[in-house]
């Protein structure tokens, strides 16, 4: 059955419908090889094969999750147009159209999930499901007493007041030291601005866990499949059903 692009192309998974067509206007989409710009063309998606940057549009795509031990100098984004290294660059050999799980700055290191399942990335990223993080910042000068119950209690930076943490003091000299801290808010830059807030400046920072998993056994610049047992977990963190492994798979691309 022929059906315009878009449609084939936002049925997939691959975008919304007006994104989808945003993508064809631009030059994205080919066709049996062919790049299609036209809005209204028509297809027949099981008689043609239709890529996406290169990457092939598929009806049964499954859903596959990672867990990344970013390195820095690596922006969390799937694209960069000045072609900086992104965190993509980091899992060559998949082929799935993943994207990563909320954001870490270029300079921040740790632990990045990356999947092609955006309704669990919805529900880890949704405020409501107040999933943990927890970080290790190397911070000048060290927090003093104050500085640390102002932490805890919540601080006040220009998008309000952050929720209240935990944190704790692993080593310090008075000079510097290294501050744990667990949040369940996702705001940009929200561990450096909080030190910022109470007078410290964070010259390192690593993520160390999300959602109760962990970096143990994924050195640095290597990432590793999540296990049954964790998507279990972060299903339930998530706020979504289980999947039913006999089930069909929402759509999305692969490269071909
Ligand atoms: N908070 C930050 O300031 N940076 C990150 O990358 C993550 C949390």
């Amino acid at each position: 059955m022929e059906e315009r692009l878009q449609k084939i192309l936002a049925q997939a998974g691959v975008a919304s419908r007006r994104n989808a067509e945003k993508l064809i206007a631009d030059g994205h989409v080919a066709v049996d090889g062919t790049t299609v710009t036209e809005l209204g063309a028509k297809f027949d998606a099981a008689a043609v094969r239709i890529t996406v940057d290169g990457l092939l549009v598929r009806a049964q795509e499954q859903h596959v999750y990672f867990l990344l031990n970013k390195p820095k100098g690596y922006i969390t984004t799937v694209a960069d147009d000045r072609g900086r290294r992104t965190v993509l660059d980091l899992l060559p050999e998949v082929k799935e159209r993943i994207y990563p799980v909320g954001r870490l700055d270029n300079n921040t290191e740790g632990l990045l999930l990356l999947t092609n399942d955006g309704a669990l990335t919805n529900g880890l990223l949704h405020p409501k499901q107040q999933v943990d993080k927890t970080y290790i910042a190397r911070v000048q000068p060290a927090p003093t007493q104050a500085a640390l119950i102002r932490l805890t209690e919540g601080v006040d930076l220009d998008d309000g007041r952050t929720a209240p943490a935990l944190v704790r003091v692993l080593a310090s000299d008075g000079a510097e030291a290294r501050v744990e801290i667990t949040i369940h808010e996702g705001r940009n830059r929200q561990v450096r601005r909080m030190f910022e807030a109470v007078g410290c400046d964070v010259k390192a920072l690593k993520r160390t866990t999300f959602a109760g998993l962990t970096l143990a056994g994924v050195p640095r610049g290597k990432h590793r499949k999540l296990t049954q047992a964790e998507l279990v977990h972060l299903r339930q963190l998530a706020g979504i059903a289980q999947e039913q492994p006999a089930r069909s798979k929402t759509a999305g691309r692969s490269r071909k």
